[in-house]
């Protein structure tokens, strides 16, 4: 079935706005569009329920009500318990908190395997852990191609306490087989963290059968407000040492945000499930759970995305003047291109800002990567993303002004 590519473009205001007019938007992997259903709820918390949340009174019961209905609905569609979601200002927020809690955890002479694939956020609080005396080993791609082999976890599992890996980079697009490498990283005994922000915006993955014991993503790229979504697993969330309030240490979703959480926003993340029901009724007619729903959302979101990454994807393989990174066939990868240009990144995206193209120029926070690969961070990669609700006439348009700027 063919995503109604309508329907989805009515649920974004932005696509409307006159004053976005003319623009194709390529930087959905810095923060997407919010859909309205966000929107609105969050326009509503602000309007008639900004009051301290929980307390007896209509509008505080009704905001805490609006909060807990963002965790039950986000922990169904993700595939895990309510209690497993935790919500932060940000991934880069949540990352360091979950890197202090593995501070107290682990013992000097211990062992986590990082990845040079990944961005800061989850790179730089966990090799900080050396600081106190943690090995920290290192699992590298392959320079040429980006790829992250599986086949090099062995050894670098060996004893190993922790792995953390990206789902997909923001700037190599490959989409890592994470239910596999989860399942190498159990059997040597090792906890799994999951960077899921490059990777959630194409489809809600069920976390559940992933395998994950911690999965971080960002609300504010998958069509909500800004704020950081971390799955902690029961069995690992209990077992760390609590980072917050002391008489807080018993509530699972509140022992790694030990700052108060943004109410609005977190009431508004129903939004997402909101936005993800709707696109599953107007699909399908089957009565299907919440993981069920996100699951056939998902598959919509990433047929539509195939279909339109492939041709950008050909046209950026054949041109001689620039370097692809990343896997060059739609399967098996996001709609996150990057692409190392004669000039710097950014001044390749200013160029195409005049052709109506909302593109990024830099490094992207992705400085390991980029210098694993032979790319000068400072001069940069020219990025491309978009998501499902982006148009085959977008992506023409983006390959004609691509044509005039290079
Ligand atoms: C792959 C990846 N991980 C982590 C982050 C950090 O997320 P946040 O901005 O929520 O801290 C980003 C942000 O761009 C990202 O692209």
């Amino acid at each position: 079935m063919d995503l109604d590519i309508d329907f989805v473009r009515a649920q974004f205001p932005a696509f409307t706005d006159r004053s976005l007019k003319g623009q194709a938007f390529f930087e959905n992997a810095g923060g997407s569009y919010a859909c309205e259903a966000v929107i609105d709820r969050l326009t509503r918390f602000y309007r008639e329920r900004k009051v301290q949340p929980y307390g007896p009174y209509e509008a505080s019961r009704l905001g805490g009500e609006e909060m807990d209905e963002a965790r039950l609905r986000i922990a169904a569609m993700l595939g895990v318990e309510t209690d497993e979601v935790s919500f932060g200002p940000s991934t880069t927020q949540n990352t360091y908190v979950m890197a202090q809690a593995f501070r107290q955890w682990l013992k000097s002479g211990d062992a986590i395997v990082v990845t040079d694939q990944d961005h800061e956020a989850n790179s730089g609080p966990w090799r900080r852990l050396a600081d106190e005396g943690i090995e920290v080993r290192e699992w590298r791609m392959d320079p040429d191609t980006g790829h992250l082999d599986p086949a090099r976890l062995d050894a670098l599992l060996d004893g190993a306490k922790l792995l953390c890996f990206p789902h997909c980079s923001n700037v190599v697009g490959e989409i890592n087989p994470v239910a596999e490498i989860a399942a190498k990283a159990h059997a040597a005994g090792a906890h799994v963290c999951v960077d899921g922000v490059s990777y959630a915006p194409h489809g809600f993955p069920d976390v559940g059968q992933l395998g994950a014991d911690i999965y971080l993503f960002s609300s504010y790229k998958t069509y909500g407000p800004h704020q950081g979504i971390m799955v902690i697993r029961r069995g690992l969330g209990e077992a760390l040492p609590n980072q917050a309030h002391a008489f807080n240490a018993d509530t699972l979703y509140k022992r790694f945000t030990p700052a108060g959480p943004d109410h609005a926003q977190v009431a508004a993340c129903a939004g997402m499930a909101d936005y993800i029901d709707a696109l599953y009724s107007r699909h399908y007619a089957e009565h299907a759970g919440a993981a069920g729903r996100a699951a056939a959302v998902h598959g919509l979101m990433r047929r539509h995305e195939g279909q339109l990454l492939q041709p950008l994807l050909d046209y950026l393989a054949a041109r001689n003047d620039i370097r692809l990174l990343g896997p060059r066939r739609a399967e098996g990868r996001a709609p996150t291109v990057a692409v190392e240009t004669r000039e710097a990144g950014e001044d390749v995206a200013e160029a195409l800002a005049p052709h109506g193209i909302m593109a990024g120029g830099g490094d992207f926070y992705a400085v390991r990567p980029l210098a694993a690969m032979g790319v000068d961070p400072k001069k940069g990669v020219l990025r491309m993303s978009f998501l499902h609700y982006t148009t085959r006439q977008e992506v023409d348009r983006l390959i004609a002004a691509l044509d005039h700027v290079l």
